[in-house]
């Protein structure tokens, strides 16, 4: 039997094989919510502009309302040889209406249709990805408050740099967890033009109203050009390249989770909620969430990549690669979601060994720019002078193997007589963060000013009384 959704000029069914790879109904039933959605608001147009009747959208809406429920329940028997979501629908709903179901397509193509599905599935993504970063922003946020002043090194090179906090070194992930929102919610606004009766590719003859199905839906105007609505993907493209630039900072921070809570580090205990035992090595506590989301990155990626290699030649208007534009994207976006969802609760349940963070701060000679600093300051010395002064001290010190602060005043005034007695105060890790009052420095008294503005504009509202 050929196919009866589109099977008229056909006189056999297709090969099994062409069945299998033509089939999409194995994942884009995900968008079954949304199809019914853009059907309902479709044939309400339908009726309002007298191109159907009345009582044909009235029985339409209430087989589409069914067909839901029978979804959302699980009754729903899906059917490979219908190919994909919006077929398995249209079909189910002539079962349940009879011929009438036959005028819900009028005006209307799968090419129009799946594009509308499709951006109805992302926006849907991008708004609950938003609210995850934003509690992901508030976990990190409540945590730099609590730790404005823990100083730890901050490294450039992975080697020990300058002392930082705490509070500071999370407050930049809020500052990245902003961008991406910020890259969302620009994808998000250029996504939200309706495709929906652009029809096959041309448009259509029929008397549609596309304003009134593009508000129905909660877009905020139609696609201007048919050809175009049908061929463009860049909402995904868009909504994926911001996706891999999240999980790529997510990725970033994971890692330095992984680093921190090594025994070598000590930086911060993973909560038991979010660590891993060794089925051999009994101390063992190992950070597998942080390093899951550093793997899983990779498929966030590659799917943006897949993509990008799907569309690059493909000509004007709708071609079947473009089926390819689901998987990648659902996985995507959410295994991101989880991503967010599994650091928003390790940092949440992490705490930092403030102990071991200050003793680290103060090795590797992290209070040199601040000896330097003191000697342009004090002496008067241009800083490359005063750059070269420091190394020497920093050799002097390297070579008894003991920190700056451990040298004698004689010892330092070997390499600059007029170094005096009150250099000692840069030396040490507390002063050299509280000194760093520059705007966006490490300052304690910053890090608290800036974890409290991030609290006041992230706290949920309160309920009103
Ligand atoms: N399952 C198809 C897809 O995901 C729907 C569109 C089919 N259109 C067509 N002209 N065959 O792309």
């Amino acid at each position: 039997m050929s196919n009866k959704m589109w099977g008229g000029r056909f006189e056999s069914a297709p090969d099994a094989i062409m069945e299998e790879i033509n089939a999409s109904i194995g994942f884009d039933y995900k968008l079954a919510a949304q199809d019914i959605a853009g059907s309902k608001a479709h044939v309400a147009m339908l009726a309002q502009t007298g191109i159907v009747t009345q009582e044909d959208a009235a029985a339409i809406a209430r087989g589409l309302d069914e067909i839901r429920a029978e979804i959302e329940s699980g009754e729903f028997a899906f059917s490979r040889a219908l190919e994909d979501i919006h077929m398995n629908v249209e079909s189910r709903l002539a079962a349940l209406i009879g011929p009438t179901a036959g005028r819900l397509h009028t005006a209307r193509s799968r090419n129009d249709q799946v594009a509308l599905d499709f951006r109805l599935w992302v926006r849907d993504a991008l708004d609950s990805l938003d609210a995850q970063l934003a509690a992901f922003q508030l976990a990190l946020a409540r945590k730099a408050a609590d730790h404005a002043d823990a100083v730890m090194p901050g490294f450039t090179h992975m080697q020990s740099a300058q002392p930082v906090t705490f509070g500071h070194h999370l407050l930049a992930c809020v500052e990245m967890a902003a961008r991406d929102r910020s890259r969302f919610s620009d994808a998000r606004r250029r996504l939200n033009e309706c495709p929906l009766g652009a029809a096959a590719l041309a448009g259509t003859s029929f008397p549609i109203d596309r304003a009134t199905t593009a508000g129905a839906l909660g877009f905020d105007r139609p696609t201007a050009n048919s050809l175009d609505s049908v061929s463009d993907r860049d909402f995904v493209l868009e909504s994926l390249a911001a996706a891999a630039i999240c999980a790529t900072h997510l990725s970033r921070f994971a890692e330095e989770i992984v680093l921190w809570s090594t025994p070598q580090f000590g930086f911060v205990r993973l909560s038991d909620k979010f660590s891993t035992g060794s089925s051999i090595m009994p101390q063992k506590r190992n950070p597998d969430a942080a390093e899951l989301v550093r793997g899983k990155t990779g498929r966030v990626v590659g799917a943006l990549v897949g993509l990008l290699t799907v569309m690059k030649g493909l000509p004007l208007a709708y071609s079947k690669d473009m089926q390819e534009d689901k998987e990648g994207a659902f996985d995507a976006l959410q295994t991101l979601s989880l991503c967010l969802a599994a650091m928003t609760g390790m940092v949440a349940d992490m705490t930092p060994d403030l102990a071991r963070m200050k003793a680290a701060a103060g090795a590797g000679y992290a209070t040199a720019t601040d000896l330097a600093d003191w000697l342009v300051k004090r002496l008067g010395l241009p800083f490359r002078e005063a750059h070269h002064v420091t190394g020497r001290l920093v050799a002097v010190a390297a070579g008894k193997g003991v920190g700056l602060e451990d040298l004698s005043l004689g010892e330092m005034r070997a390499v600059e007589p007029r170094i005096s007695q009150e250099v000692f105060d840069v030396l040490g890790v507390d002063n050299s963060v509280r000194s760093r009052t520059s705007f966006g420095g490490t300052a304690p008294a910053n890090v608290a000013a800036q974890a409290k503005a991030w609290l006041e504009r992230l706290r949920p509202p309160s309920p009103r009384p």
